[in-house]
């Protein structure tokens, strides 16, 4: 089988990797064994604490009493530990490249420059009456003033939570009102792929819904200089709050287990959660994994092209690389403009060593063949990482050869916002890699299979991937809900952590993602839950009622798929069509649109009124020849009918 071919790991990297296959296995097997003793040191070789901890590791999956606390009676400050400890030694070396979307506009970023923006913000904010522990909502353009927003938070102790800037106004109202924040940072506008995004305007417009009532002030950042509303008794431009700020503040000395960032994320019900991480045992977890997963070196170019407002880019645009004093390229633009070989030119002209992406741009580059590498070298690259979603074998092998030119081991990074840093993925120069496989648990992780009964399954085997003790890492809770944080992750499977997703092991030992096993889709890397979906649908005045299914999609890697009842006396047209696109795109943000709508009289359910999902996976995917049982149903003909309907869906 083509797909179990073991890759060659040190064709490029010879001698000078940090480890060699038993050395991962001898870390492995302490980190399991004696955690304590395997955090404990490296928590304070990796990490400067203001003061040491002197316990390590004190967490409980009981069910009705999880608690999970790392290093609790340590103090560190997360800024002074991505900028201060670095100046001395590399204080002139870049800490961030910015390339603009325009391929002419980039600039660079010293730690000193680094840390004079950083002081200088968090001494804004103190003065805009920021206070430690408070919230701060980022909503933001890729521009390093994304990651000095975030640093000058840590610096005075306040909790971020960043929104993507992808989403609408309506998402963001509902996460500011969730997270309560009274300070919103955003910008004029954003750039992306020639176009602009209107930040500032989308703000305003979030902050019209009169739950938001309480946000003081909203900080603006000029990007583009375009025109914007100005309401004097709440917005102040950025430079105008931080010009005159002293260029020093000395970091907030923050408990281990202090609130670090709040990040919503979806789940398969209800609405979006704030996974809420903390200080000590997210950075080193951060830290730690960055530099083994890929075997960082001074003087290596790192770029991670996920965007900020996403888990990948806190921790490893941001905090990961700063952590251990790196140089991380902070993109604005997308990976195909203005044409499809920008990402290697990118690459090329900062010589990047190690690249971090997404299967979905992967597969989006492949569908331009050689145009992706077109007058580019790529020679700089060494190592290659992948996140979000499954990488399917095909892509894989491309990006290999094509991007990579067969010098590079990928990196197939699984992981989580719930799990603050990469869980299952190869380390080069320890792992021989095969392609479609996120291979081997990081230091810590000790995953497990378990059918639908719970049972454990041993050997190769193929069920739900479950996690049996914690990493330092982990999720603390969902912010404001410890219940909803144990209901989901720690209830199915009693006394683990509950991913939600399938996986299978190979004789080898090796893990293969197989996608999610609930009812969260991941279209291009970002995950959404169905029923998020379906009650955007539903609250438009026309629809009755909404399922949503992924279909298997060859660039997003799953497409959504949306069956609408209408309102008696409402048709279905080309207009509506057009209408209920648009009305998803502005309830959640363009990510949510759907791909195809299948107007459909009836859904099928159950006789106590459950929507049987499963047949409507089986129909949105052709697979009507094994619709299972039916027989369950309230009016089995529904289904000959939503077949029929197909032909119409588009
Ligand atoms: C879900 C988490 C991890 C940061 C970005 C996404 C899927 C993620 C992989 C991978 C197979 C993957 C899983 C996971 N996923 N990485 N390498 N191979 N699947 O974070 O938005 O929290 O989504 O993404 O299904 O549960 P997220």
């Amino acid at each position: 089988m083509s797909e179990q071919k073991l890759y060659p790991v040190k064709a490029n990297i010879a001698d000078n990797c940090l480890l060699n296959d038993q050395q991962y296995l001898d870390m492995y097997q302490e980190s399991i064994t004696q955690p304590d003793q395997f955090w404990g040191k490296h928590g304070s070789e990796l990490l400067d604490w203001i003061q040491p901890y002197t316990k390590v590791k004190n967490t409980s999956y009981d069910p009705g009493h999880v608690s999970i606390k790392w290093f609790e009676d340590g103090l560190l400050n997360v800024s002074a530990n991505c900028i201060d400890r670095h100046l001395q030694e590399r204080g002139d070396e870049v800490a961030i490249i910015w390339e603009g979307d325009n391929p002419e506009e980039d600039s660079k970023l010293t730690y000193n420059e680094l840390y004079q923006q950083v002081c200088k913000f968090s001494n804004a904010l103190k003065q805009q009456g920021v206070k430690k522990g408070e919230v701060v909502c980022l909503y933001m353009p890729m521009v390093p003033e994304a990651a000095v927003a975030m640093l000058a938070c840590t610096r005075i102790g306040a909790v971020h939570s960043i929104v993507f800037g992808g989403f609408s106004p309506e998402a963001l109202a509902g996460r500011i009102i969730d997270s309560n924040s009274k300070y919103v940072i955003t910008a004029d506008e954003g750039v992306r792929g020639g176009r602009g995004v209107p930040l500032k305007a989308n703000v305003d417009q979030a902050l019209e819904n009169p739950d938001c009532e309480f946000v003081k002030s909203v900080v603006v950042l000029k990007r583009t200089g375009g025109e914007v509303n100005w309401n004097a008794n709440r917005d102040v431009w950025w430079h105008d709050i931080t010009e005159n700020q002293a260029a020093d503040c000395p970091p907030e000395p923050m408990n281990a287990e202090d609130p670090l960032f709040i990040l919503y994320t979806s789940g398969s019900t209800g609405k979006p959660k704030g996974v809420l991480h903390t200080t000590g045992g997210y950075l080193l977890y951060a830290t730690m994994t960055f530099r083994y997963v890929f075997d960082y070196h001074p003087g290596d170019i790192y770029w991670c092209t996920a965007d900020v407002g996403w888990i990948t880019g806190h921790s490893y645009l941001v905090y990961g690389p700063l952590a251990n004093g790196a140089t991380t390229i902070l993109f604005e633009g997308v990976p195909n403009y203005p044409t499809s070989a920008r990402m290697s030119e990118v690459c090329d002209k900062h010589q990047v060593t190690i690249l971090y992406t997404a299967p979905t741009a992967i597969r989006a580059l492949m569908a331009q063949g050689d145009a992706a590498v077109q007058g580019t070298s790529r020679s700089s690259l060494r190592i290659m990482g992948s996140v979000g979603e499954p990488i399917n074998p095909e892509a894989w092998e491309w990006y290999y050869r094509t991007i990579g030119d067969e010098r590079c081991p990928i990196v197939d990074t699984w992981w989580q916002t719930e799990t603050g840093g990469i869980l299952i993925t190869p380390l080069p120069g320890a792992t021989a890699l095969k392609p479609g496989s996120a291979t081997r648990p990081f230091f810590g992780v000790q995953p497990a299979l378990v059918d639908n009964e719970g049972n454990v399954l041993e050997g190769a085997a193929e069920g739900n991937l479950i996690i049996k003790d914690s990493w330092p890492g982990q999720m603390r809770t969902v912010y404001g809900d410890h219940e909803r944080f144990e209901q989901t992750y720690f209830s199915t499977f009693p006394g683990t952590y509950t991913t939600g997703d399938g996986a299978r092991r190979d004789e080898d030992g090796y893990f293969w993602i197989t996608g999610r096993v609930d009812d969260v889709l991941n279209v291009s890397g970002h995950r959404m839950g169905t029923a998020e979906i379906e009650s955007a649908l539903v609250a438009h005045p026309k629809i009755s009622e909404a399922a949503v299914v992924g279909v298997p999609h060859e660039i997003k890697g799953q497409g959504i798929y949306a069956y609408i009842t209408l309102n008696a006396g409402e048709e279905a047209s080309a207009e509506l069509h057009k209408e209920v696109k648009a009305w998803v795109r502005k309830e959640i943000g363009p990510i949510a649109t759907p791909d195809i709508l299948h107007w459909a009289e009836a859904l099928p359910k159950t006789r106590s009124g459950k929507i049987m999902r499963r047949i409507l996976r089986k129909i949105a995917t052709n697979e009507t020849d094994s619709l299972g049982d039916t027989s369950t149903l309230a009016d089995p003909s529904v289904v000959d009918k939503l077949i029929e309907e197909k032909s119409n869906a588009a």
